[in-house]
C-alpha cells in the first residue's frame, strides 16, 4: 500500500441486516459488530493510521425502540470498561464525540474515565461519534461562534484538532452520509461496500484502503 491516510472514519452499518439473516434478535448484531471494532482499530494501530474515527449512533437512532436504544447503551459501556486494557498496552488515546448531554451518568463517566486514563497515548487516537450528527455539530459550533464574537468556524465544531477524514467507509451497501460529519468530509475519499458490519474485519479493512491508494486527490487543483 503506497499511501495510508492519516485519519479513517467508518459508517458501521449492517448490524441489524447480519443478525436477520441468522434469525436473530438485532442486538446479537450490536455484539458481534463490536469485534469488528477491535479488529479495524488493531489494524489501524499496526499500519500507522493517526485517527481512526466511527460512528456508532447518531442523534436520528435516538428513534429507534427503547429496548435496542438501552441494548445498544449498555454495549457501549461494557465495550468501554473491557477495552480499557487494550486500549493502554498500545498507546491509543479514545474519545467520545456527539451530545454528551444527552448520555445517561453512567456512560458519560466511563467515557470520562477511559478517555483520562488513556490521555498519554501517542500512537493512534480512537474516536468513537455517538449521540452525534453533522448538523448538530456545526448548530452547536455556531452558536458558541456567536456568543464568543468569533470567525473560524472550525474551531467550534465538536472535531476541533483531529485533521479532516482522509478516508470515510460506510458498510452494508448504503451509500448515504447519513447526517455523519458534514463539514469535516468536504474532501473526503468515499468508500463504499457492500460487507455487513459484522463481517467487516481485517481482511475487509485492507482491501477498503488499498481501494484508497488507488485515489488521485487534487483538491480542486490541478496536477
Ligand atoms: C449500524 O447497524 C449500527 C447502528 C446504527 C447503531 P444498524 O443497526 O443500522 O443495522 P441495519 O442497517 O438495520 O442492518
Ligand atoms: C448510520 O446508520 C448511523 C450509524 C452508523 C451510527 P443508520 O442505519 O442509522 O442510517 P440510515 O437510517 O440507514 O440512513
Ligand atoms: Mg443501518
Amino acid at each position: 500500500m503506497n499511501k495510508i491516510p492519516r485519519h479513517v472514519t467508518i459508517i458501521m452499518d449492517g448490524n441489524g441486516r447480519w443478525a436477520r439473516q441468522r434469525g436473530l434478535d438485532r442486538v446479537f448484531g450490536h455484539r458481534a459488530g463490536v469485534e469488528s471494532v477491535r479488529a479495524v482499530f488493531e489494524t489501524s494501530a499496526e499500519l500507522g493510521i493517526e485517527y481512526l474515527s466511527v460512528f456508532a449512533f447518531s442523534e436520528e437512532n435516538w428513534s429507534r425502540p427503547d429496548s435496542e436504544v438501552s441494548a445498544l447503551m449498555s454495549l457501549f459501556i461494557k465495550s468501554i470498561n473491557n477495552e480499557k486494557e487494550t486500549f493502554l498496552k498500545n498507546g491509543i488515546h479514545f474519545r467520545v464525540l456527539g451530545n454528551r448531554e444527552r448520555l445517561s451518568p453512567e456512560l458519560n463517566a466511563a467515557i470520562d474515565d477511559l478517555d483520562a486514563a488513556t490521555a498519554g497515548g501517542t500512537r493512534m487516537t480512537a474516536i468513537i461519534f455517538v449521540s452525534y450528527s453533522g448538523k448538530w455539530d456545526i448548530a452547536q459550533a455556531a452558536r458558541r461562534m456567536a456568543a464568543e464574537g468569533g470567525d473560524d468556524i472550525e474551531k467550534y465544531l465538536v472535531t476541533y484538532g483531529i485533521p479532516d477524514p482522509d478516508l470515510l467507509i460506510r458498510t452494508s451497501g448504503e451509500q448515504r452520509i447519513s447526517n455523519f460529519m458534514l463539514w469535516q468530509i468536504a474532501y473526503t475519499e468515499l468508500v463504499f461496500t457492500d460487507v455487513l458490519w459484522p463481517d467487516f474485519r481485517r481482511e475487509q479493512y485492507l482491501a477498503a484502503l488499498e481501494e484508497y491508494s488507488l485515489r488521485d486527490r487534487r483538491f480542486g487543483k490541478v496536477k
